[in-house]
């Protein structure tokens, strides 16, 4: 009997076990601008909400990700060496959650099948034209914002 089998991209090497809370500043870096269809947001008129307390980001720790929901979506927020990125956390390949994934080398690796997505752009390393998208973040008032 055959197996369906889908071709994933070669895993990137990510590093296993625990990993220290963070103890540098974690800085939030924004994304490419871009419209927002559906949301009433765009460049010219951002659409931020509160995403989760700055106070509650130490446990995001180097290297992790964690899940948060806002509105409609699933964010994968993700710790790369102390910067803070914010992608959509479902993955196009079979919808596994990005968010029990690690990122290396600023490579976020999905955890069911290793396809592995760069998080300054949300594209799939081994084929960008697949990507997930990254939202804008910033941090005011203590809080992290993200734009929809
Ligand atoms: S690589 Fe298969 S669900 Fe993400």
């Amino acid at each position: 009997m055959a197996v369906d089998r889908d071709p994933a991209p070669a895993r990137p090497e990510v590093p296993s076990g625990n990993h220290p809370i963070a103890k540098s500043p974690i800085h939030p870096i924004e994304g490419p601008p871009s419209p927002r269809p559906g949301t009433g947001s765009s460049p010219a008129n951002p659409t931020w909400v509160r995403l989760a307390a700055v106070a509650d980001l130490a446990a995001v720790a180097p290297g992790s990700c964690r899940e948060l929901r806002v509105a409609d979506r699933v964010i994968a927020l993700v710790n790369d060496a102390g910067t803070l990125r914010a992608l959509d956390a479902v993955c196009p390949h079979r919808h596994g959650l990005l968010s029990g994934g690690r990122v290396a080398n600023g490579v976020l690796a999905c955890p069911q099948h290793g396809w592995p997505f760069d998080v300054t752009t949300g594209a799939c390393v081994d084929n960008p034209a697949i990507r997930v998208r990254l939202y804008p973040v910033k941090i005011e008032a203590g809080e992290l914002l993200i734009e929809l």
